[in-house]
């Protein structure tokens, strides 16, 4: 209906002073499903200063209280699961059954760093004089882990809900506030979860969510002088809130040109099976998703043959049927694809599929043969179109990989051990898996992208860790 979903500020459910709105369409049926409240600057800096009060007494409640305050949410926001996923599937059209996933792994994922926070955050250090050349066993220095203040969370559209959480939770179990500016496709699903954190009876202020237009408060944001930290998952914008940011840690993931190299002595079942899931979930739609197979020329015929009988398998159609294949996020989305597929076909890339298009929706499609000079070798789909690259070396394929400007992830198939660990040192990602797809998770693993793929590092812990700082007290013995 007319309804406009509220924003969240000072514990409260408001409506924005501009009386305008955003409209989220629905990737399925492309007719506007929800709207979010415009959220003014003005706003926006009401948030960021009870933001900054709220943080002063959260510092002090003690850590097991914070953990607390996170299980319950967690538990909460498990409850829940069913209302919240229904939003992601109108939303960003994820499929039924991954969109419950996505819930259930947010809840995990914050019940788990509650526990991590106690752990990491309840031992600090002390360091004795001695032992640096000069000094007598004079001095004490007592170090531990504070926050930084006022984190801001922007997740993106494909995980609206766990790619939230895996922000707001290291923030707050730090001791942290936070202010969370959803995506656009994906804020109703956002706001819901945000609901489950009220529940859970967080002090007002503490956590804050404004939607809007990013022309209208994006920047505003990102450079506002009352943010202390930003963590940021995305695609290019990122680099621009890098250079425009403040003194400021950041944390960055921004997309990657996954590489899945294959080796002759490669178990080619694994392998396809692993290239149709890391290609093709949730469409394609993944910064983690496999976006290049680099494969030497003696299996790539076998490969090529498996991956199609196996991507015959996948359904295509609506997320509200579970379909393997679904809408991708936005029109514009849909024909950026297409560009890249058209350009292929013009160069002369081999299509093992037919191409076809309905809308947002686009059938998955491998494209074999491909060459350096397709923009398709090098640029990111995030739609379900995977290119091949027949190589006859393994240093060609390393090379490949290395010449993109992305360095997230990669992955390589091989039976032999050493071979894999020697294609992994010299792969410049962040990650590099043997013998299985890419992927961020467990979420307590470390993940993090090189060059144009991001800043730091993320994963539970490194998460907790990037949004504090160390303080030290010395004590000076007469
Ligand atoms: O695209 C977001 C990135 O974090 C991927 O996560 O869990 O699909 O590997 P995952």
């Amino acid at each position: 209906g007319d309804q406009v979903y509220k924003y969240y500020a000072d514990g409260e459910w408001k409506k924005s002073a501009s009386g305008k709105s955003v409209s989220i369409v629905n990737p399925t049926t492309r007719k506007p499903q929800y709207k979010v409240q415009a959220c003014t600057q003005e706003e926006v800096n009401k948030v960021m200063e009870a933001a900054k009060a709220a943080q002063k007494l959260w510092a002090r409640t003690p850590l097991w209280k914070r953990a607390e305050h996170l299980h319950k949410a967690a538990a909460i926001l498990k409850e829940h699961k069913a209302s919240i996923a229904e939003c992601l599937v109108k939303e960003i059209a994820k499929p039924a059954k991954d969109a419950v996933t996505e819930v259930v792994r947010s809840g995990d994922l914050v019940s788990y760093t509650a526990e991590e926070g106690v752990r990491i955050l309840g031992e600090g250090k002390l360091l004795v004089s001695d032992s640096f050349p000069g000094n007598e066993r004079s001095k004490y220095c007592l170090s531990s882990k504070v926050p930084l203040g006022v984190v801001l969370a922007i997740p993106p559209f494909n995980y609206p809900v766990n790619l939230a959480v895996s922000k707001i939770a290291p923030a707050l179990i730090a001791g942290n506030s936070l202010v969370l500016k959803p995506p656009t496709q994906g804020a109703v699903a956002a706001l819901h979860m945000i609901q489950c954190f009220h529940l859970a009876g967080f002090p007002k202020g503490l956590i804050s969510c404004v939607t809007g237009k990013g022309s209208e408060i994006g920047d505003f944001l990102t450079m506002h002088p009352g943010v202390n930290c930003i963590s940021f998952t995305g695609g290019d914008t990122g680099i621009a809130i890098s250079k425009k940011a403040g003194m400021i840690p950041l944390q960055m993931e921004l997309g990657g040109k996954d590489a899945c190299i294959v080796l002759e002595d490669a178990d080619l079942d694994l392998v396809a099976s692993n290239i149709v899931k890391g290609g093709y979930s949730y469409s394609g739609q993944r910064c983690t998703a496999v976006k290049v197979v680099l494969v030497m020329e003696s299996v790539a015929d076998a490969i090529v043959e498996k991956v199609k009988a196996t991507m015959a398998k996948l359904s295509v159609g609506s997320p509200e049927d579970d379909c393997d294949i679904t809408p991708v996020v936005s029109e514009s989305s849909a024909n950026f694809i297409e560009g890249l597929v058209m350009d292929a076909k013009e160069k002369g890339a081999t299509f093992c599929q037919e191409y076809r298009r309905e809308g947002n929706l686009i059938w998955p499609l491998l494209l074999d043969h491909v060459r350096p000079d397709m923009r398709i070798a090098w640029e990111e789909p995030f739609g379900p179109v995977l290119p091949v690259i027949r190589i006859s070396s393994v240093e060609e394929g390393i090379h490949h990989c290395n010449a993109s400007n992305f360095g997230l992830q990669g992955c390589v198939f091989t039976r032999d051990i050493n071979k894999a660990i020697l294609i992994s040192d010299a792969m410049e990602t962040g990650t590099v898996q043997i013998n299985s797809a890419p992927a961020r998770g467990p979420d307590h693993f470390p993940f993090q992208g090189l060059k144009d793929s991001g800043i730091g590092s993320q994963g539970i812990t490194n998460s907790i860790n990037m949004m504090t700082k160390i303080k030290s007290t010395v004590i000076n013995l007469p």
